[in-house]
């Protein structure tokens, strides 16, 4: 489905009724990372999967940032008249989440961090991400493709689920330059968000695959010790999964968000 909000298409699927819930997808990904999820957790809730700005069949015109993709996300709950739901966010997406929270914290029903990091990048990740924008600028998006894949799975999905890379590769391969440069600016100048852990009052889950090496266990440790009691956090750790445990370990992960779903009213 596509959603006309204030000047901009986002591309997006639903299903389910009931407790609105929002899958945000990270980099370079698309609403398609989350079509596992979307599917079994319609028995119990209204699951929203997103382009974010520049990917799958979202506009790929700027701008770009994390409070700009944010602000879109609110834009497609205002279209559909949902008040408040529950921001699910991968990497990027949990990046996002944090950017909706602080801005938006009145639409923000629970948070769930899937293999995200609250820090901002350190002057290194910041080179490389300018790097990345050259070879995308040089050679087009899907340079960057080879290089990213085999370390955003885990080393049991190498070995035991090829599949899963062929998708991811197809998936990554797809998205334009537009806005594979655009999400690498925002990502390289994305804030701070460990000022914003402190501030968050409603209930969060932090997942995490045990062999991530990008947003590794460390990373979400730290986001769970951020949080004030208010939070009532909870720390999942999907075995066997690396950086997309939605797509290696689909029913894990289900499972895990659906268990936190259930401890929500709706
Ligand atoms: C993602 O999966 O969204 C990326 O790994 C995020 C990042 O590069 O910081």
């Amino acid at each position: 489905m596509i959603a006309a909000i204030a000047g901009a298409r986002i591309g997006y699927d639903e299903s389910g009724s009931g407790l609105p819930v929002v899958f945000l997808h990270g980099f370079p990904h698309d609403r398609t990372l989350w079509t596992a999820q979307r599917a079994a957790l319609a028995a119990q809730a209204r699951c929203l999967t997103p382009d974010l700005r520049g990917f799958g069949d979202s506009s790929t015109h700027g701008p770009f940032t994390m409070d700009q993709y944010a602000d879109d996300v609110v834009a497609l709950l205002d279209a559909l008249g949902i008040p408040q739901a529950v921001i699910c966010g991968l990497s990027m997406g949990g990046y996002v989440a944090f950017a909706l929270w602080r801005r938006h914290p009145s639409r923000v029903r629970a948070l769930v961090l899937c293999d995200t990091r609250a820090e901002a990048d350190s002057l290194e990740a910041r080179g490389r991400r300018e790097a990345q924008i050259a070879l995308v600028r040089a050679q087009g998006p899907s340079a960057i493709v080879e290089p990213m894949l085999t370390g955003m799975v885990g080393a049991d999905t190498r070995a035991q689920r090829p599949e899963v890379l062929t998708g991811l590769r197809t998936m990554m391969g797809r998205q334009s330059a537009a806005g594979v440069i655009g999400a690498l600016q925002a990502l390289r100048d994305r804030p701070d968000s460990r000022p914003t852990l402190g501030t968050i009052t409603v209930p969060v889950l932090v997942v995490v695959g045990d062999q991530d090496a990008l947003t590794p266990i460390a990373d979400a440790r730290r986001i769970a010790e951020g949080l004030p009691p208010a939070a009532r956090v909870r720390l999942e750790v999907i075995a066997g999964a690396g950086h997309v445990p939605c797509l290696e370990r689909p029913s894990a992960m289900t499972h895990a968000i659906g268990d936190f779903l259930s401890t929500l009213s709706p």
